[in-house]
């Protein structure tokens, strides 16, 4: 199997669906490249579900690098997007190429994500004139939670409809290569969808949408405290790991292990 290339993901519109999930891992990405995900994105949610912090806001260039850095080693075949943390590329373009160099340097990234349409055309267009291809992500973008007051659906109003239009315009001329659509109502997902040459990538944007993206814990069941709508969950993981741990402690502690086939 060949190496996907956002060439190769732009292709796939009105032909087949794109799939893409999160990895803050090397094991986790190497499992999603073997079972032919497509798109492999260190998504800054891994600020809460492998860090701790209580939103994405916290996470550092540093980190984001360490863990992209992790996934690309076990990929061959996705495409490794890297996001962008809060204000690594907001402050000016300079600031964005740096930042967004150092993950296709030094961490072997094949593109970046960053959030914003219209505000951050500019520099979607730096970044792509230089060489470094990008993933567009509007509708509900984490990294503005403080400023929209809570995680929930946007371009209900026929106004805010309007704007994400606008933004996945600006963005699609800007040169991104795709763009992530975060719960807005399927309607719009469908709209914006059709009027874009470039695929979007959807997560709680509808099943019109040119791809579907989850972050992979809440795909496992791993963490159970907040399900999105959007959410299907696969697999009850957490409570396998919590089983597990349980009877290992059993185990230790009653002496079934180890055993004698334990030993050397
Ligand atoms: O950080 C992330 O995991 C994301 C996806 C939800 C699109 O941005």
């Amino acid at each position: 199997m060949p190496k996907w290339t956002t060439q190769k993901i732009r292709n796939l519109k009105g032909k087949e669906k794109i799939t893409c999930l999160t990895a803050a891992d090397c094991t986790t990405a190497s499992m999603l490249d073997a079972a032919g995900v497509q798109i492999i994105l260190v998504g800054d949610s891994l600020a809460m579900t492998a860090l701790g912090y209580d939103s994405t806001l916290p996470v550092t260039v540093a980190e984001m690098l360490h863990h992209t850095a992790a996934v690309a080693r076990g990929v061959t075949h996705g495409l490794v997007v890297a996001d962008m943390p809060f204000m690594s590329y907001q402050v000016s373009i300079e600031q964005a190429l740096e930042n967004a160099g150092r993950f296709i340097k030094e961490s072997y990234a094949d593109a970046v994500k960053i959030e914003g349409g219209l505000l951050r055309a500019d520099t979607v267009r730096a970044l792509v004139k230089n060489g470094i291809p990008v993933l567009g992500h509007i509708g509900l973008t984490p990294q503005s939670i403080k400023e929209m007051g809570g995680y929930r659906v946007q371009g209900r109003a026929s106004k805010e409809a309007d704007a994400l239009i606008e933004d996945a315009h600006a963005l699609e001329t800007a040169g991104a290569f795709a763009i992530v659509l975060e719960c807005i109502p399927a309607a719009l997902g469908k709209i914006i969808t059709e009027s874009l040459q470039i695929p979007t990538i959807g997560i709680g944007a509808g099943k019109s949408c040119d791809g579907q993206v989850l972050v992979t814990s809440d795909l496992l069941g791993i963490q159970s405290a907040v399900q999105p709508k959007f959410v299907k969950r696969y697999a009850e993981v957490g409570e396998a790991m919590s089983q597990a741990f349980t009877q290992y402690i059993r185990d230790v502690q009653d002496g079934s292990f180890p055993t004698d086939e334990h030993e050397y």
